[in-house]
Parts: C-alpha cells; sequence; structure tokens
C-alpha cells in the first residue's frame, strides 16, 4: 500500500465527515503500516503500557536467538531486549527517534513511538529497528561506528598504560637479601594487606609495588600510583578523593575524578608518602579505617575498594618520633613492612644487574649488546651507589654511548666515575684517627676511634652521605665535618 496516497485519500474522506468510513480506513491504516515497517524493518516490537511484549515481527526472535515467538509475547521487555529503552518511552510517553543501537557486531537504527488511544493517554508503545541498508542513515551508522572502535581503541590503550609494566622476576638479582625480599613479597602480594616499602633512592621501591600488584588477584585491575611529593599541596585532595563540578575555583567544569576513583577495584601505589601533609594524613587514615571517603564539595560517602601500597625513601618511625608523620596512619600503612636494599648491600647482584641493564639498553637503542671487563665490573663493585639501581642505570648508559667498543673497559668507566678506591672499601678510604697525631695507647686515641669507627659506619650505611650520617650520629653535620678534618692528614 502506498503510505501518502492513502493519507491524501483520507483527508478527502475525514472532510466528507463519514465518520465509519474513516474509522475503517484509519484501521486498515495502521494494520498495514505495521506490515509495512514489520517487512522493511530488521526488527519491530509492540509492548503495552506495563512494557510487556505483546507483539514481534517475524525477523526479530530470529535475530535474538529465540526459536519460538510466543514465549516472550507478554514478558517484561528488558528480558527479551536488554537494553530496551521502551519503558522509558511508555512511562514517558515521549517517543525516543533515531537512536543507535548495537546488535553483536552490527548496529542499528532505532527508534520508539509511544502509542495513544483515543483520549490521548499511552496505551503502549511500537519500537522499530531499521533495516541497515536505510542509505540514508548510512552515514551516521558508519560515523558511529567509527566512534565506537575509537572509543574501544582509547578504552583499551589506557588500560594496558594503566597496567603495572613489571613483575617480581623484574626485580634482578639473586643475593640472599633480594631473594627474602622477592619471598616475602610473593606471600604479601596474595593477601590485601597494606604494605609500605622502604628503601634509599632509585633502589627499585615502585618496581617492586608494581610486582606486588601484578603478582596479585587485583592483577587486572588499574595499578594507580600518585608521587606526592610531586603534587602542589592545595590540589591534593581533589587528586586523591576527586571533585565535583565547581568545588574548588579553577577546577574543571565537569569535576574530576580521584585516584581512589581511577584505582577502583585495584592498586593505588602512594610515593613518597612522608610528604604527605597533615591534614591529608588524617583523610587517608579515614579512608584506611572505614573504607569511605568524600569527594570534594560533596556530602555522597563513595566506598573505596582500594589496596594501599605506600612507600617512602625517609626513615618514617623517626618522622612520627619527631611527630611530623601520624603514629595511627603509620601503623595502618606499615602492617607489612619491605626494605628494598641498597645497591652497595647485594653487591654480588652487581654483576647479573650490569649485564641485564646492558641488554635492556641495547634492545632500547638497537645497537649491540655490549660487555664490562672484568676491571671496570671490579671498580664498579667499589663504588658505593648512593643513587642505587637507577645510577648505575645512568652510568652504564653513558658508558654505553661513549664507549665504541663491544668490551667497556676501565678507563671508560673511570672517566665516568673518579676517583674510586678500588682497593679500599669506602670506611677504609677516609681519613684515620692517627693522622690526628694522638698517641697509640693513650685515652684520647682510644675514643678517638671509638669516634671514627662510628663515623665510618654511619659513613657508609648512608652510602657516603655526610648530612643523613649526621643525622644518624646524632650530630650536626658542621660538626661531623670539624671531626672528619681532624683525622685529616694535612
Ligand atoms: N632489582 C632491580 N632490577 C632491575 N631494575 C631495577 C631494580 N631495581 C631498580 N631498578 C630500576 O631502577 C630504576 C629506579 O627504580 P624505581 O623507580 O623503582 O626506584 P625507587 O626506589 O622508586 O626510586 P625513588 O625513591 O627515587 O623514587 C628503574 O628504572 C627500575 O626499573
Ligand atoms: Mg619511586
Amino acid at each position: 500500500m502506498d503510505i501518502l496516497s492513502s493519507g491524501s485519500r483520507l483527508s478527502a474522506l475525514e472532510g466528507a465527515s463519514n465518520t465509519t468510513d474513516v474509522h475503517y480506513l484509519l484501521q486498515i491504516a495502521s494494520q498495514s503500516l505495521l506490515k509495512h515497517f514489520a517487512e522493511i524493518c530488521e526488527g519491530a516490537v509492540v509492548v503495552d503500557r506495563q512494557a510487556r511484549v505483546v507483539w514481534m515481527n517475524e525477523q526479530y526472535p530470529k535475530r535474538l536467538g529465540i526459536s519460538n515467538l510466543k514465549t516472550v509475547i507478554g514478558q517484561p521487555v528488558e528480558l527479551v531486549l536488554p537494553n530496551s529503552l521502551m519503558r522509558e518511552v511508555v512511562e514517558t510517553g515521549r517517543p525516543i527517534m533515531l537512536d543507535i543501537m548495537s546488535f553483536g557486531s552490527e548496529s542499528f537504527v532505532v527508534s520508539r513511538l509511544p502509542l495513544h488511544d483515543e483520549q490521548g493517554l499511552v496505551i503502549g508503545g511500537i519500537g522499530l529497528m531499521l533495516l541497515d541498508d536505510a542509505r540514508n542513515l548510512a552515514p551516521l551508522v558508519s560515523r558511529y561506528n567509527q566512534i565506537q572502535q575509537e572509543l574501544q581503541d582509547t578504552r583499551q590503550q589506557l588500560a594496558i598504560a594503566r597496567r603495572a609494566k613489571y613483575t617480581l622476576s623484574s626485580l634482578i638479582g639473586s643475593s640472599e637479601v633480594l631473594t627474602k625480599l622477592k619471598a616475602q613479597a610473593r606471600r604479601t602480594a596474595c593477601s590485601n594487606a597494606t604494605v609500605l616499602i622502604q628503601g634509599e633512592t632509585g633502589t627499585g621501591k615502585e618496581l617492586l609495588a608494581q610486582a606486588i600488584h601484578n603478582a596479585s588477584a587485583r592483577a587486572d585491575k588499574p595499578f594507580v600510583a600518585v608521587n606526592i611529593a610531586a603534587i602542589p599541596e592545595a590540589l591534593l585532595e581533589a587528586e586523591f578523593f576527586g571533585a565535583v563540578a565547581g568545588a574548588y575555583t579553577g577546577a574543571d567544569r565537569k569535576g574530576r575524578q580521584g585516584k581512589f576513583k581511577l584505582a577502583e577495584g585495584g592498586t593505588l601505589f602512594l610515593d613518597e608518602i612522608g610528604d604527605m601533609p597533615a591534614t591529608l594524613q588524617a583523610k587517608l587514615l579515614r579512608v584506611l579505617q572505614e573504607g569511605e571517603y568524600e569527594a570534594l564539595g560533596s556530602d555522597q560517602l563513595l566506598r573505596a575498594d582500594v589496596r594501599i601500597l605506600s612507600a617512602t625513601s625517609r626513615d618514617l618511625a623517626q618522622e612520627v618520633a619527631q611527630g611530623k608523620f601520624r603514629a595511627d596512619l603509620y601503623y595502618r600503612l606499615n602492617v607489612v613492612p619491605l626494605n628494598m636494599p641498597a645497591l652497595r648491600e647485594r653487591l654480588t647482584d652487581l654483576p647479573l644487574l650490569c649485564e641485564q641493564l646492558l641488554d635492556n639498553l641495547s634492545h632500547k637503542q638497537g645497537g649491540s649488546p655490549r660487555e664490562l671487563s672484568t676491571e671496570a665490573l671490579d671498580y664498579l663493585a667499589h663504588y658505593a651507589w648512593p643513587g642505587n639501581v637507577r645510577e648505575l642505570q645512568n652510568v652504564l648508559e653513558r658508558a654505553v654511548m661513549l664507549s665504541d667498543s663491544f668490551v667497556i673497559n676501565l678507563d671508560e668507566i673511570q672517566a665516568l666515575l673518579p676517583g674510586v678506591q678500588t682497593h679500599t672499601l669506602l670506611a677504609e678510604s677516609h681519613p684515620h684517627p692517627e693522622a690526628a697525631g694522638l698517641a697509640a695507647n693513650s685515652l684520647s686515641f682510644t675514643l678517638a676511634q671509638a669516634e671514627y669507627q662510628a663515623i665510618q659506619a654511619a659513613l657508609q650505611a648512608c652510602g657516603g652521605n655526610k648530612a643523613k650520617a649526621a643525622t644518624r650520629l646524632g650530630i650536626s653535620r658542621t660538626s661531623l665535618y670539624e671531626k672528619l678534618a681532624t683525622y685529616r692528614p694535612n
């Protein structure tokens, strides 16, 4: 039936006010329309006032994998079409025209219209899924598909970027201290316990945190790292908990998702936790205790399902003793303490580390892999490595750039790290009480020797860092310099 021409005949009949004919014709028209749509639509469905399916065209059940149409009649529409918006249409009485709905890999243009009775009351609705060769809509559908694809790709990339890169096997080393640490980390990965990783800079604290996450049941959920020291204090709260639109001056118009939200279901790594200001310490403590938080500018409580790992290169226990860090938060964070050993405490790992790091460098830079001569390696083993593995990485990277040969030799390493005493380790390389001109049997000599040994031990423990050694000894830095000067030969 030609719908347009039937429409014009209809108005002519209405003009003649032959109501019986009009009603008859209207009935025929709607039946024909339905038949027509049933033929041209991939899917057509009619629901009643309660959004229950009352009719479907033949194609629809086939698309849905339903063999018997009778089984869907009378069912709530969402049970048959899970994403259906028909209920919204019958409840609001408003049509939803030209929506796009996905079915497997295909997308269709869907229109949903309310059906009114003679008094204008909504008695149901009709949903029409247009055939995909509706040519004029093809550009719209293809644009929609393209956007969907882009969205999916971006989501995937984000998920990959969020996924932690390292596993426990990325922590190179087989020294006793590292092997023990890895075993501890493996055990803790199975639990949800908060872990505090302490260690000098460059020892691999972040690497360990990522490895723990990857070995845990949360591995396929996000790993979100926040470097507290790198964020201005004023922004920290929003960064952590998020902010609703317009919550603070300069806040995004749409609000902001906090790291707790981003890490939902996964792990939140709080790096440089010792730098956390007191106000935020209190708020973090509350999340750890109650598992709840509020976004900035909102009073809605949100639940946090996040595992907390934190790290610091500071002596956090000392910060607690000095009142700079909350004791209650410290205990909450430090349920499992893990100490990353300094490189100088695991020098047996040096050959393997150098080999692996040089391999990684050649992969990254595309050159052939390099080796260190035995003398060069021995020289490196006498250095105190205050910057630990990161510093080793940097030294090797520079050595690779400077050296043309396959084997990096002693000279080339010496040029990069001058002044390392190869025959005497750090402690012995420092001045000695005899240099202070004291008689060997005198009490002053014995006391000076004890003091000297204490200073050497502190220097050794602090990688030669005099400021840290002074703190460790409980004396001022100037006082340490003065003492060292006394022992220095003229
Ligand atoms: N055991 C290790 N095996 C291999 N690479 C390591 C190891 N430890 C550290 N690294 C590498 O050293 C670099 C520094 O590691 P990371 O950033 O984890 O240290 P960090 O302790 O967090 O340092 P900082 O305190 O300065 O933040 C990284 O490139 C990391 O891959
Ligand atoms: Mg770090």
